[in-house]
């Protein structure tokens, strides 16, 4: 049992990383073999689709993109993985520019333009994703349309299998709150919500982990 765990945060010790570092070790409890990439790792460098086509040639290689940069073998590991857990902050109401590239280097490939409903997968993946960000709470994540912008992204890793999404609100933004203009936010607040909700969010990351490795 192989778990891939995907860091589409900058921070490698930041609130994303935390949870997905709890994640697997839930993982590593239920017995899987686990392994965490960090996307922005200054020693991978990748962009999005180039828009190659590689993958619709006639007689290609189908299901993975085959593009050759420092993406093409963690994209490898992912379509050959048994769990993959990706994360992401919210940035700007959506995943990270960086997550967003490895979902597409992942999910194109799977589109098969000869038949929509034969996606070309070549191996079924249980996955989920976690997002972390400042957003208070589910009723805000609705009135700002995350669920349909942040979602979208996250529940395209359904055509490898039953995937779900762990959302960590309100989430602690920087080492030392007086040292930025950021008046909005009231730091004993953030603090709490680190101190409790938080603590909470890294319990459903472990079980998340164990489970989908359990499940398989
Ligand atoms: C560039 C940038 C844009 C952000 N945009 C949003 C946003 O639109 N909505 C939100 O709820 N949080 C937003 N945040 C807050 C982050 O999502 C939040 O602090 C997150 O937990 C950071 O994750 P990390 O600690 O793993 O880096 C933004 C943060 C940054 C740096």
């Amino acid at each position: 049992m192989k778990a891939l765990f995907i860091n589409g945060s900058p921070r490698k010790n930041g609130n994303t990383a935390k949870l997905l570092k709890r994640a697997m070790e839930g993982a590593a409890e239920a017995g899987a073999e686990t392994e965490l990439i960090n996307l922005y790792d200054r020693s991978l460098n990748f962009k999005g689709c180039m828009s190659c086509f590689a993958c619709k040639l006639k007689g290609g290689k189908k299901g993975i993109c085959t593009f050759k940069d420092d993406l093409q073998p963690i994209l490898e590991k992912a379509v050959a993985t048994d769990v993959l857990i990706c994360g992401s902050p919210n940035y700007c109401g959506y995943p990270t520019a960086m997550m967003r590239a490895f979902m597409e280097r992942l999910e194109f490939p799977t589109v098969n333009y000869s038949d929509y409903t034969k996606p070309l997968v070549i191996k079924k993946i249980h996955s989920a994703t976690i997002y972390t960000m400042n957003c208070p709470d589910e009723t805000v994540y609705k009135q700002m349309n995350y669920d349909i912008l942040m979602d979208n992204s996250a529940n395209q890793l359904g055509v490898f299998g039953p995937t779900e999404i762990l959302r960590s609100f309100d989430t602690y933004q920087f080492s030392n709150y007086d040292r930025y203009d950021a008046a909005t936010f009231s730091e004993p607040h953030k603090a709490q919500v680190r101190d409790t909700q938080f603590q909470q969010d890294l319990n459903k990351a472990y079980e998340l982990g164990k489970r989908l490795c359990e499940e398989g």
